[in-house]
């Protein structure tokens, strides 16, 4: 018996970035939406916890107990008094260390898969728990949706989206560290009064009225200057993208994976193949917003 698990990516319409907080972390006012980019995660009874992925990226997973849906079997398992005696296999779609999630949501993706195989009956309430202490972005994964996050992104109020968005994401040849993006933050920030992090009423109207012209000029990234100052070339693959028609364009969360919003499926569809024949970036996708978060399939 196995139980496999679907878990979308996320694109952050709103990233507001306060200050360094002392435990390190940053204060942030993160409007998510999910998209239609998705890692399974199947479980499957085993002698002892054992991590397998497939996929193109497949190669840049860790498969040890760094890996977030091994720390995920882990955690459910001591907080039910149980032994983690699972394969877990990753089948990845989204981009590793791209600023989609794709961690989180094999986090999110195992503890669902793991309650309903091992029957522990862990309430959506308790599974956000454990996501939470998994990663500031997991919880995100779990619900999916449209959703804004504040504390350290983990703290969440679902949000109403009318309609789906169509986007084009672009991946570029090499991933991004979050923690070295945050540090670049917090560095081109000395010196400066950061203010506290709030939720854009412009950005939660458009998404409420499912209107991708609203949405597109009201987007914004605190993390992008950072994004930007380790990853220079992304500015080369945002412009041929807005030169390609796109409404707007960003880099999604930490990056380096970046963001292109377009009015509909067609513009989406030729935004793709003029940003693929560019040369500017490795991988090119498109996905429509807002998606259900983990699901068993
Ligand atoms: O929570 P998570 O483990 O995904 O965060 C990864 C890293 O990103 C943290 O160690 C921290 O450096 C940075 N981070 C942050 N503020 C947040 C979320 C993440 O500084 N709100």
């Amino acid at each position: 018996m196995s139980v496999t698990v679907r878990v979308p990516a996320k694109v952050n319409v709103q990233l507001a970035v306060g200050a360094a907080r002392p435990d390190g972390y940053h204060d942030l006012a993160n409007v998510f939406l999910a998209v239609g980019l998705h890692d399974e995660i199947t479980a499957t009874p085993a002698d002892a916890l054992r991590i397998t992925c497939a996929g193109p990226d497949a190669d840049r997973v860790p498969l040890d107990g760094t890996n977030l849906a091994a720390r995920a079997a882990t955690v459910l398992a001591e907080a039910y008094g149980r032994e983690p005696a699972v394969h877990l296999h990753i089948d990845k779609d989204i981009p590793v260390a791209g600023g989609m999630a794709g961690g989180s949501a094999d986090g999110a993706g195992a503890l669902v898969a793991c309650n309903a195989l091992w029957g522990t009956g862990a309430s959506r309430d308790e599974l956000l728990a454990l996501c939470a202490e998994l990663g500031s972005d997991v919880p995100f994964s779990l619900i999916g949706g449209a959703a804004l996050g504040t504390g350290r992104g983990e703290k969440l109020t679902e949000l109403e989206a009318g309609g789906g968005f169509h986007w084009v994401f672009a991946m570029a040849g090499r991933g991004l560290s979050t923690p070295a993006v945050f540090r670049e933050f917090d560095r081109l920030a000395e010196g400066r009064d950061i203010p506290e992090p709030v939720a854009d009423q412009t950005v939660l109207d458009a998404l409420a009225a499912g209107d991708p012209g609203a949405l597109a000029v009201a987007v914004t990234n605190d993390l992008q200057p950072a994004a930007l100052s380790l990853f220079p070339e992304l500015s080369d693959i945002l412009a041929a993208g807005r030169a390609a028609g796109a409404l707007t364009a960003l880099v999604s969360g930490s990056g380096p994976t970046t963001a292109f919003l377009a009015s509909d499926e067609a513009s989406a569809a030729e935004v793709a193949a003029v940003l693929r024949a560019s040369g500017t970036c490795a991988t090119v996708r498109t996905a429509q917003g807002p998606v259900p978060g983990a699901t068993v399939v």
